[in-house]
């Protein structure tokens, strides 16, 4: 017994010199230190053996147990070792790292953007914290006006010197048509994409963090029908097909007169359903002619000028343009949406 437990020692030292990398490490600990291992087997044996025996083989067995957890230690660097005479392969191909891609909101966005810079109107992009004044009274809403209601939005806890509330996150992308205004003069062409708020009970059809694009055109004798083509050939430029539109007069304090712009449903054609609100139709835009009082705003006379704006929902856009029929995916982050893309 003497003899096995001297040799089990050597065994493990020839063994931990050859070792690699720690999956055989852990092998070799299991085999000899293990429960069932080479030295337990002996520890077992040992029982039969009379007390003299015992004794001597005991200690020994110890003794060899203790010098082989600190071979085992002496070795503990192998682990991390690489096998040093295995293959290694070097045109395997590396591991591949995951690349995102735009978000459908984001391509159809672009598109917008090419197809409106195709038509000769600027890009601009806007604060989404605005000011009370942009989001609000340049665009004709004043302090306590019942429109405000239409447009609930989040504001921030910072009163200005007046002791008023007045930095907003911005409720539609319409405080730039003011701004654009200012900065650039008439005649004008432009729109805005951009994120927009609303505090919103959540439903398939509406979200509190959404995306609009504005239009603004400002010019001599410009008229409701210059608005109804230029959103036609938006509409058949997007989705390369005649698509159903209708007409229906709209409430906006800074256009006059105020329309909606609806689309025959893409997602059931007609059929009705919970994206359509059950009508078939989906509401895309806001629009009309810029009340005289936003020119004057924007620093332009409203007797020499005259000019459409619109302000229409990209979701619901895409929506229809994919067929998606609930709002709330956009926001939620959920991979098996998005990877549709
Ligand atoms: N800003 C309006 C909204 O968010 C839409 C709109 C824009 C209406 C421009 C008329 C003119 O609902």
């Amino acid at each position: 017994m003497k003899n096995k437990l001297e040799k089990i020692k050597q065994e493990v030292v020839r063994a931990l010199q050859q070792a690699i990398g720690s999956a055989q490490l852990d092998d070799l600990k299991v085999k000899y230190l293990g429960r069932r291992g080479e030295v337990n087997k002996i520890m077992k044996q040992i029982a039969s053996l009379t007390e003299k025996e015992k004794k001597e083989i005991g200690q020994l067995a110890n003794q060899i147990k203790s010098d082989i957890v600190a071979e085992f230690s002496k070795y503990k660097h192998v682990a991390n070792e690489k096998t040093s005479n295995s293959f290694l392969d070097v045109t395997l191909p590396g591991e591949k790292i995951e690349s995102g891609h735009l978000h459908p909101i984001t391509i159809v966005r672009q598109e917008l953007e090419d197809l409106f810079s195709s038509l000769g109107f600027m890009i601009l992009d806007g604060p989404e914290l605005e000011s009370d004044y942009y989001n609000f009274e340049a665009l004709n809403i004043p302090k306590h006006h019942p429109a405000r209601d239409m447009q609930d939005t989040f504001y921030i806890d910072h009163k200005n010197a007046a002791g008023e509330f007045d930095l907003v996150l911005r409720t539609h992308t319409s405080p730039m048509q003011v701004r654009a205004m200012q900065k650039y003069g008439a005649p004008l062409r432009c729109v805005v994409p951009g994120r927009v708020f609303r505090n919103e009970a959540t439903d398939a059809c509406h979200e509190h963090t959404l995306y609009q694009l504005e239009g603004l055109m400002i010019d001599k004798n410009i008229s409701i029908a210059n608005l109804i083509a230029v959103v036609k050939e938006m509409l058949s430029g997007m989705f390369k097909q005649e698509i159903k539109t209708r007409v229906r007069p709209g409430y906006f304090p800074f256009v006059e007169p105020g329309i909606e712009f609806d689309m025959g449903c893409l997602v059931c054609h007609g059929q009705k359903c919970p994206s359509c609100k059950h009508s078939g139709w989906v509401e895309m835009m806001g629009a009309g002619m810029v009340h005289p009082n936003v020119l004057k705003a924007g620093g332009i006379d409203p007797n020499v000028y005259s000019g459409f704006a619109f302000g229409m929902g990209i979701d619901r856009l895409v929506m229809m343009k994919y067929g998606i029929n609930d709002i709330r995916h956009f926001e939620g982050g959920d991979l098996r949406f998005l990877q549709q893309f």
